[in-house]
């Protein structure tokens, strides 16, 4: 997605926003660009189609002297990847320039309406209308401008704006998109992303939708959209660079699997205490938990699928039938949902644009919202009314991984929270399953070192056209996962669905080679299971089991197995996910491609 960096203070602020827009370079781009304001307010703007560094070369011979710039990596909304459709966009007349993360929905009304004053445009960008908007209703003060733009303005926008008409002044404006501010004593960074700002400083402020940052050399203000000066607080984050960086293995995305044992484990001493699952004041009441009587679940994708497991132990717990809907469906259909309905949202980066739709579509039905996410002061964290976070660390493969494991955990320990609370589990049967979530630790570990087959498994499984991944119960939600990781990182296409499902019309695909994942962790479900993979075999498929360990007769019948440790059936997700993450891990990198940033994908999709 795309990313924004500026640059307001005394320092040189092409050499920051340069290096602040190579670290957001994870979230996937397809063209980046610059602005740089100098001491005479002349405006200089380099853009180019293609990687950060075909930018840098362009602006090796420039040399950009200023003191105030924004940057931007764009991946295309409106208009194709291309140096004109390139941010920042530039006013008419050549004097304001913007860089926007998200999407302005009325920029074609818009458009007319400046087409009709005359105006013309270069880009087929959004962004371009607010670049004139701006030139169009310049009243002499950068604040006021931005005042009467804002008002115009519908969709989602965090916007970076600088002008040659105010030298040494730089606008941060937000609504429905992350900005974040980075300040210290020389001047302050503008960022989409507080990676971005982390080498520069660790003192941050989040503006809030309707927000902006006034920013005039060293020194920064903040405003509504009304134009009233309003107080913002400075929170110091602890993230440091090395966190965010590979730390030695190859990938990214090596690096978050192999972080999940200490992930897990941090996530759980952060809600444990004394044997028991303390949730202080981030959970609901008894008097609240009893007054809901229904619980939906949503989010997206990976996020979407720990919901899923989560759902099944929340009705283990609570005996209540719990819903879960795709975020981007619930948006739009919420029959059911009032003020008797607790919202459980998932979502690593808390800003997913589908995600945060359909939560703010059922808080104005009543709902209340708890929300589990990674990412501290997103979005999605500052708008539910209770917050679960993950504790996961920053991911920055696009795959998610570890946000997986840690949103499992989270789920867990909520559900266990909720039964405590309202009496529906003893005192033994709690402290047995928190002994069950702690045990988790060392079996993924132990997993983590053993992970050796995968290379030779992903030879196998590579010049596949499909893969089919199958499982029953709970496995088939873990089941989910693997197809999507294998999907999106090896582009392979692989389809899930319960296993007794297979009779039912796909087992048709089946031939000679056709690789099909069984998923089988259900002691209970073990023979049916067993039955399912002899009738896959029967058609000629190379069948892959990932059975628990003890299971031997999967061992008899599979072509290949990998076995994980035995724990609580409820559990068994958090361990059977990760050879299905090593799996999809070595067959993309068999395939030879780029592990870290798959094509067409972006790590935080904030549009909806
Ligand atoms: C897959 C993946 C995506 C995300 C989804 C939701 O590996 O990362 O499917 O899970 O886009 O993102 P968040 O959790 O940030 O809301």
């Amino acid at each position: 997605m795309c990313g924004i960096v500026g640059y307001c203070g005394k320092k040189n602020a092409e050499d920051h926003i340069i290096h602040g827009l190579e670290i957001l370079e994870y979230r996937g781009y397809d063209s980046a660009g610059i602005s740089v304001l100098n001491e005479d307010g002349k405006l200089t703007t380099v853009k180019r189609v293609g990687k950060l560094e075909i930018l840098k070369d362009a602006l090796t011979s420039l040399h950009l002297e200023g003191h105030v710039g924004i940057g931007h990596t764009r991946w295309a909304t409106h208009g194709i990847p291309s140096d004109k459709n390139a941010h920042p966009q530039v006013s008419e007349d050549g004097s304001f320039s913007v860089v926007h993360n998200g999407i302005i929905e009325n920029f074609i009304d818009l458009k007319s309406k400046l087409l009709a004053k005359g105006y013309t445009f270069k880009s087929d960008t959004d962004t371009e209308v607010v670049a004139n908007l701006f030139q169009d209703y310049n009243t002499g003060d950068f604040l006021e401008t931005a005042v009467k733009v804002a008002k115009d303005l519908k969709g989602a926008f965090a916007l970076g704006i600088i002008s040659s008409h105010y030298p040494g002044e730089l606008l941060g404006l937000r609504y429905q998109s992350p900005l974040v501010l980075g300040v210290d004593d020389q001047g302050t960074i503008l960022a989409s992303d507080i990676p971005a700002i982390m080498d520069y400083t660790k003192d941050i402020i989040s503006l809030e939708n309707g927000e902006i940052a006034y920013c005039q050399e060293d020194q920064r203000s903040f405003y509504s959209f009304e134009g009233e000066e309003i107080q913002k607080n400075m929170e110091h984050i602890d993230w440091n660079f090395e966190q965010a960086s590979k730390d030695g293995y190859a990938h990214f995305m090596l690096k978050e699997i192999h972080e999940q044992a200490e992930v897990i484990k941090k996530a759980l001493d952060m809600k444990i205490k004394d044997g028991k699952v303390s949730l202080g004041d981030q959970s609901f009441s008894k008097e609240e938990l009893a007054s809901f009587d229904k619980i939906y679940f949503t989010a997206c994708g990976t996020a979407y699928h720990a919901a899923e497991v989560g759902l099944r132990f929340f009705e283990e717990i609570l005996g209540l039938k719990c819903q879960s809907e795709i975020a981007s469906e619930l948006k739009y259909y919420q029959p059911f949902i009032d003020d008797k309905t607790l919202l459980v949202v998932v979502s690593q980066s808390g800003e997913t644009g589908d995600t945060l739709a359909a939560m703010e579509e059922a808080k104005a039905k009543g709902a209340k919202i708890l929300a589990i996410t990674n990412v501290v002061g997103s979005s999605i964290a500052r708008q539910a009314d209770k917050v679960q976070y993950c504790f996961a660390g920053p991911e920055i493969s696009v795959a998610s991984t570890k946000a997986y494991t840690t949103q499992l955990i989270c789920l867990y320990t909520i559900a266990l929270d909720f039964g405590q609370k309202l009496g529906l589990l003893d005192d033994q049967t709690h402290q047995a399953y928190v002994q069950d979530l702690y045990d988790l630790v060392g079996k993924v570990d132990l997993l983590l070192r053993r992970e050796d087959p995968y290379k030779d498994l992903a030879g196998k499984i590579k010049n596949a056209k499909e893969i089919f991944y199958l499982g029953r119960g709970i496995d088939y939600l873990s089941a989910k996962e693997g197809a999507l990781k294998i999907k999106e990182i090896s582009y392979i296409n692989a389809v899930s669905f319960p296993s007794g499902e297979l009779k039912h019309g796909s087992i048709a695909l089946l031939e000679d080679g056709v690789p099909v994942i069984f998923v089988i962790t259900q002691e209970s479900l073990l023979d049916k299971s067993i039955s399912n993979i002899k009738e896959v075999k029967a058609r000629g498929a190379y069948t892959l089991s990932i059975a628990m360990e003890g299971m031997d007769q999967v061992d008899e019948v599979s072509d290949d197995v990998v076995k994980v440790p035995r724990t609580n059936p409820f559990f068994a997700p958090v361990l059977a996910v990760l050879p299905q993450q090593f799996l999809a891990y070595e067959t993309s990198l068999a395939l030879g491609n780029d592990v870290d940033k798959p094509r067409n994908l972006a790590k935080s999709v904030t549009v909806e």
